[in-house]
C-alpha cells in the first residue's frame, strides 16, 4: 500500500495535488511520501517483533538526507557501502553505533573515515580487506567490529544483475572457507567478531532463497561457536522484492519473511540486522513528468516526455518494468491506445515502456512513473547535459524540495577551462 492516490480525478501525494508540485517545481520531478516511508519500515519492525534486531536501511537505494534523517528519526540504522554515504548518514543525524559499512571493495581511506567517525560493524567481504581493517584500527588504537559477509552460493532467482549470492557473483567469502577466515580474524590485532553477514541479491519474489541462505548461516553460526567464537549478531541483509505493476503477484510481506527469520536463525539468540532498501523506498516514490510531444512514427506512436533514462535508470538498464499513470484519472470507460514512452536522449535505449496502453496524452499533460522511490534518483546522471532531477517530500499537506534542481549556471561552473585554452 502507497499514498499516491487518485482524488476528485486528480493524483495526489497524501494530501498534496500532484499538479501543485508541478507547478511549483517544473517536471520531471521525485516526489516521496513520508507516510508510506514510515508505514513500510513499521512493517519490518512489526515482522521481527519479540526478536532483538536493528533495521538497517540501505542507502543506495535512496540516500537523501530528508529521506534518511525520516527513517533515522524512527530508530533506524544505515547500511551503507562508501564514505559518502557514510557521511550521508550521518548528516541525516544518524549515529554510528546504527550504521553498518557494506561493500565488495572499501579502500582504505574509507575504512579509516569510519573508523574515526564510529561505526556499529564493517561487513568485510575479503581477506586483503579484512588484514588492512586490523592494521588500521589496531593503528588508532582500536579493534574493529566486524561481521564476515559470506558467499552461501544460493540462487535468488532475480535479476542477474542483481543476484549476488551465488558463488560467481563477486560478493562474500565462500562459505566454505569461512571458518578458515574467522580463526584468522579472530586472532588479528585490530579485529573484533560480533557477527556473520549474509546478502544474496536484490528483488527477490520468493522466500525460498532466503531459507536456504539463512539457514546455511544457521549451521555456520553453531560451527564457529563450537570453534569459540562469539557470534551475537546476524546481518541477513535486504533484498525483500516488491511489487512493481499492480496485476502481477504480490511478493511475500514482510510478516511471512519475518517468520522465515524466526523459523531458520531465531533460536541462535542473536540480534538480527537486516538491510532493506526497496522496499522502504520503493513504492514510496513516484517520478513526474510531462509530455513533450505525442508524434506518430510508422506504425507507432510515441509518447515523447520530459523525463529519461538519465533520470530513471531503471528500464534502460535492467528492462525493469514501471506503471505509468496519468496525473489526471481517465474518465471510466475512456479509451486506451498503444504507445512507446520515451525521453528526449539520444538513444534508442531511453525507452520507458513499448506498446503501453494509456489514454490520449498530449503536450504539457503529466504522468507519474510508480515505484520509483528506490534506486531512481540515486542513480540519475547529467547526461545529454541534463540538470540532476529534483526531489520533493510530502508530509499530509505540505511538500518541501529536498534536493533542488541545479540552474544551468551551477552546472556550466562545475567544469573548469585550464588557463591554456
Ligand atoms: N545490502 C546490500 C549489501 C546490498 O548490496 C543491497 C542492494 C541491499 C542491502 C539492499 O537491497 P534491497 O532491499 O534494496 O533489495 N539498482 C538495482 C538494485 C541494486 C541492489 C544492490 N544491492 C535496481 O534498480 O534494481
Amino acid at each position: 500500500m502507497d499514498h499516491f492516490l487518485y482524488r476528485g480525478g486528480v493524483l495526489h501525494a497524501e494530501d498534496v495535488p500532484i499538479p501543485e508540485i508541478a507547478a511549483s517545481v517544473g517536471t520531471p520531478f521525485y516526489v516521496y511520501s513520508t507516510a508510506t516511508l514510515a508505514r513500510h519500515y513499521r512493517l519490518f519492525q512489526e515482522a521481527l517483533a519479540g526478536l532483538p534486531h536493528l533495521i538497517c536501511f540501505a542507502v543506495k537505494a535512496n540516500g537523501n538526507l530528508a529521506v534518511l534523517k525520516t527513517l533515522g528519526d524512527l530508530g533506524a540504522g544505515m547500511d551503507v557501502v562508501s564514505a559518502g554515504e557514510y557521511l550521508r548518514a550521518r548528516a541525516a543525524g544518524v549515529p554510528g553505533s546504527r550504521i553498518v559499512f557494506s561493500g565488495v571493495g572499501k579502500t582504505r581511506g574509507e575504512l579509516r573515515l569510519a573508523l574515526a567517525g564510529g561505526i556499529r560493524q564493517f561487513n568485510v567481504e575479503s581477506e586483503p580487506e579484512l588484514r588492512a581493517l586490523s592494521e588500521i584500527a589496531a593503528s588508532m588504537g582500536l579493534r574493529a567490529p566486524i561481521a564476515l559477509r559470506v558467499n552461501p552460493d544460493v540462487d535468488a532467482k532475480t535479476h542477474e544483475k542483481i543476484a549476488t549470492g551465488k558463488s560467481e557473483n563477486k560478493f562474500g567469502i565462500p562459505i566454505a572457507r569461512a571458518r578458515a577466515v574467522y580463526a584468522e580474524a579472530a586472532a588479528l590485532p585490530g579485529i573484533d567478531v560480533v557477527g556473520v553477514d549474509v546478502h544474496i541479491g536484490s528483488q527477490l519474489t520468493e522466500l525460498d532463497p532466503f531459507r536456504q541462505a539463512f539457514g546455511k548461516v544457521a549451521e555456520l553460526t553453531r560451527a564457529l561457536r563450537a570453534d569459540g567464537h562469539v557470534i551475537r549478531r546476524l546481518d541477513l541483509g535486504g533484498g525483500l522484492g516488491i511489487p512493481y505493476t499492480r496485476s502481477n503477484e504480490a511478493p511475500p510481506l514482510p510478516l511471512d519473511y519475518g517468520q522465515v527469520i524466526r523459523e531458520t536463525v531465531g533460536a541462535l539468540g542473536c540480534e538480527i540486522e537486516i538491510e532493506p532498501g526497496r522496499f522502504i523506498a520503493g513504492n514510496a516514490g513516484l517520478l513526474v513528468a510531462s509530455v513533450i510531444w505525442l508524434k506518430e512514427g510508422e506504425g507507432r506512436r510515441f509518447l515523447i516526455i520530459d523525463a529519461a533514462m538519465n533520470d530513471l535508470a531503471r528500464p534502460s538498464m535492467y528492462g525493469a518494468h514501471h506503471d505509468i499513470v496519468p496525473v489526471l484519472e481517465p474518465a471510466a470507460g475512456v479509451e486506451h491506445a498503444t504507445c512507446d514512452v520515451v525521453g528526449p536522449v539520444c538513444e534508442t535505449g531511453d525507452t520507458f515502456a513499448r506498446a503501453r496502453a494509456l489514454p490520449a496524452m498530449g503536450e504539457g499533460e503529466l504522468l507519474a512513473f510508480r515505484s520509483a522511490g528506490a534506486y531512481g534518483a540515486v542513480m540519475a546522471s547529467e547526461y545529454n547535459a541534463r540538470p540532476l532531477v529534483p526531489e520533493v517530500l510530502v508530509r499530509g499537506d505540505h511538500f518541501a524540495v529536498i534536493r533542488a534542481r541545479p540552474s544551468y549556471d551551477e552546472m556550466l561552473g562545475r567544469d573548469t577551462i585550464p588557463a591554456w585554452l
